[in-house]
């Protein structure tokens, strides 16, 4: 990541945090985004404290001309744009069929598919130019099969993993690689409530149980795909989608098999 030019939304907590952190700590130059000062002052406050370079912007991933202006900041600041991660996202409720909402459609999709596509539209240009960069869409496992987050959630995702495919291939000849991770289950401020539950009754062993690896993820773990994908390493990799899930993916419902 050494000297890669790096925008990361939603950077204030979770996986955003996360992988500010491990871009950072490789080299690279982070702008890190958020819709408010507080969280990502202090995510560029524990960049800088270990030595990586930081700014912290504050801005809507989901209205255009912010982003066009984290873009340019990213350039401003650091000469160009090389990684952005679009991680920014919402969750959705768990509204059974009958009571999905437009209002809900409107937010959830607007948060997870349209931010995403304002990053492959306006990070993707300066990259064009610049005859490469790595976009990198954050998904989640819920959009292979149902059962892993909201109805809004699940199909908005879908649309992300989608539009990671159908990018890449506009972007042919261009240099620039558009990839999508799908990480399962992580504690974030965004499951917190999933696992203070599980916490409150004894349970929490219970978490991940379905899952081959036994266990809820760490945002480390995302970062660190993220960082694979922006980075050189991931120089021949576009238009796919990378489940971080401990396996949960690859498996139907099932009672526990003894090894
Ligand atoms: N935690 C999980 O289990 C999990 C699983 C699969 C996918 N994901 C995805 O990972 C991504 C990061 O989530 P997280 O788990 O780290 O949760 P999180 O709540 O810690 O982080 C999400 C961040 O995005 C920010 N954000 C939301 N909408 C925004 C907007 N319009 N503009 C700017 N920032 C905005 C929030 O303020 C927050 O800081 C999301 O896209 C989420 O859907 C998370």
């Amino acid at each position: 990541m050494q000297g890669k030019r790096c925008v990361v939304t939603g950077g204030g907590s979770g996986i955003g945090r996360a992988s500010a952190q491990r871009f950072a700590a490789e080299g690279g130059q982070v702008l890190v985004v958020g819709r408010s000062a507080g969280n990502i002052d202090e995510t560029v406050a524990l960049i800088r404290a270990a030595g990586g370079i930081a700014e912290a912007m504050v801005a809507d991933a989901t209205a255009e001309a912010d982003v066009k202006a984290v873009v340019d900041r990213c350039v401003a600041a650091f000469g160009g744009i090389d990684v952005f991660l679009a991680n920014a996202g919402s969750p959705g409720t768990n509204a059974s069929i009958f009571e999905q909402t437009v209002d809900e459609w409107n937010e959830v999709w607007r948060d997870n598919a349209l931010s995403s596509m304002l990053a492959v539209k306006h990070a993707g240009q300066p990259m064009v130019a610049q005859k490469g960069g790595s976009i990198i869409l954050v998904s989640s496992a819920a959009s292979l099969r149902a059962n892993a987050g909201a109805i809004s959630y699940s199909a908005s995702k879908a649309a992300v993993n989608s539009l990671a495919q159908t990018a890449a291939n506009a972007f042919a000849g261009t240099g620039v690689r558009v990839n999508a991770i799908l990480p399962g289950l992580v504690e974030t401020k965004m499951t917190r409530k999933v696992f203070e539950y599980a916490r409150e009754r004894g349970k929490e062993g219970r978490i991940g149980h379905m899952v081959p690896l036994q266990r809820a993820g760490r945002p480390e773990e995302i970062a660190a795909m993220a960082t694979f994908l922006a980075s050189d390493d991931g120089s021949f990799v576009t238009g796919q989608l990378y489940a971080v899930d401990g396996g949960v993916s690859s498996t139907h419902p099932h009672g526990k098999i003894p090894v």
